[in-house]
């Protein structure tokens, strides 16, 4: 395990053996990553499995997991709260326990290309590819591929990310 000395690991955080975390990073009580992940700069309360990559300026909440061998490309953000509000309706501030974590998850071997935004409440499917830019609205299945905003479904990939030519509406 490695941790980079700018990187602020708080009590209460599981940190796998073989992982790096590097500079900047916050990484929450109650966060759970796994073994032999690299961390980037914005992840709390998370939980991530084992060989993922989180690139840089990630932001990753609390109610997210994403699971083994996944990547997160840089500037990527998962949100958490689908109705986000700063107060209630009669203008107080909102508290903690004021709102509701929508869970998202993110299955084994997927890729979240850079600057996409998961709206929370989805599961990416297992070996997914989310193009960069997308912002993901809805499940994506296993091996799809999705781009734009909203993310449609555009095709489907090998686990080594390369095109399959089968046709959306033959899976
Ligand atoms: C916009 C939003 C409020 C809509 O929530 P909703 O009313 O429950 O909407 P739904 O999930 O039913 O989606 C309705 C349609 O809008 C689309 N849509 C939803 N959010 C979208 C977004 N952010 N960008 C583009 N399209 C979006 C959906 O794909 C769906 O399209 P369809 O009718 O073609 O199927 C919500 O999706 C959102 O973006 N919330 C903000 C989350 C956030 O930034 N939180 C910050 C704190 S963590």
């Amino acid at each position: 395990m490695y941790i980079h000395p700018s990187a602020l690991v708080e009590e209460g955080a599981i940190i796998g053996n073989g992982t790096r975390v590097w500079h900047l990073v916050q990484v929450r009580p109650g966060a759970k990553i796994g073994e032999d992940c690299i961390i980037g700069r914005g992840v709390s309360g998370v939980v991530i499995g084992n060989r993922v990559k989180v690139q840089n300026y990630v932001s990753i909440y609390h109610g997210v997991t994403i699971e083994d061998g996944v990547f997160v490309g840089p500037h990527a953000v998962f949100t958490n709260d689908k109705l986000p509000r700063a107060i209630t309706p009669d203008g107080q501030i909102k508290s903690a326990d004021d709102w509701v974590v929508s869970p998202t998850v993110v299955r084994y071997g997927a890729s979240i290309g850079a600057n996409s935004v998961l709206v929370c409440g989805i599961t990416v499917g297992r070996w997914a590819m989310i193009g960069a830019g997308s912002v993901v609205t809805k499940d994506v299945p296993d091996y799809g591929l999705v781009v734009g905003n909203p993310a449609t479904l555009i095709g489907y990939v090998r686990e080594d990310g390369s095109r399959r030519s089968v046709d959306i509406h033959e899976v």
